[in-house]
């Protein structure tokens, strides 16, 4: 299946319709609730309504972060994020992406997120390595004592803020985790029992692709399950030793 190509096909009608409107108040304007409980931004809504639609016309099945699952009987799910970081888009904070997952039964084949303002498309197949814009990426060999790490966790944890040397909270955990997965952070910790495996399928596929290690918050091998409703935790890293100065630390 052609599921490169339709990936960036896709990223490049979501970000034709979706630019436009960045950084005004218009994107952010709630038009309704989601399915995990969450409000839907009219930017959320312009952009889903695209992709499903174009899903929805190939025949495979559907799990998106506002409208849920649509089953349409074929063997192929995509679990798609059509913004991943809708808050950030309509403040005019420029990190947001298209995140976009293609699983067969339940096993990944596919994996794409497109960050549209620097325009790095990655992507991964099982097996396969992980790359930007067509090159290899692979995460870096962490620094003790230099640690870079993204940070989720509502007050739990924060002894680790002390252990590394900096903590970045950018608001798209499928950026973040592409960052990862090239090596600009050694970590992304999402631990609010909040993540949805919409926000993280394609960034997850990508980082373990890249060299990293992902698990849930006790340290066991995650696994990404086909629903927009489900909150979990997630633990990425670099190297083991930083996944146990995590797992100390809950
Ligand atoms: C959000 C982003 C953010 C995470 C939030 C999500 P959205 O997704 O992934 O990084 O911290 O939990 O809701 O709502 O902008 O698609
Ligand atoms: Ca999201
Ligand atoms: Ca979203």
């Amino acid at each position: 299946e052609a599921w490169n190509e339709l990936a960036r096909e896709l990223a490049g009608e979501v970000e034709k319709v979706v630019m436009p409107l960045f950084g005004t108040s218009k994107a952010g304007e709630t038009v309704g609730t989601n399915v995990s409980g969450d409000v839907t931004k009219y930017v959320d809504k312009v952009a889903e309504d695209l992709v499903v639609r174009r899903l929805s016309s190939l025949g495979v099945n559907i799990v998106s972060e506002e409208i849920g699952f649509i089953d349409n009987g074929s063997d192929y799910t995509a679990v798609v994020d059509p913004i991943d970081g809708s808050y950030n888009f309509a403040a005019g904070i420029p990190i947001f992406a298209f995140s976009f997952a293609v699983f067969r039964g339940k096993k990944p084949v596919y994996g794409a997120i497109y960050e549209f303002v620097p325009k790095h498309f990655y992507e991964a197949i099982p097996g396969e390595g992980a790359f930007m814009n067509g090159r290899r990426i692979h995460v870096r060999e962490p620094e003790r004592g230099k640690e870079a790490l993204s940070f989720y966790t509502r007050g739990r944890c924060t002894g680790l803020i002390e252990k590394v040397k900096r903590v970045r909270v950018l608001g798209a955990i499928a950026v973040e985790l592409t960052y990862l997965a090239k090596g600009a952070l050694d970590g992304v910790l999402d631990i609010r029992n909040y993540v949805r495996p919409t926000d993280i399928a394609a960034g997850v596929l990508i980082a373990r692709e890249a060299g990293a290690i992902v698990t849930d918050e006790r340290g066991r091998e995650f696994e990404v399950h086909l629903s927009a409703t489900e909150k979990t935790n997630v633990i990425a890293v670099n190297d083991e030793y930083l996944l146990k100065l995590i797992l100390e630390e809950l």
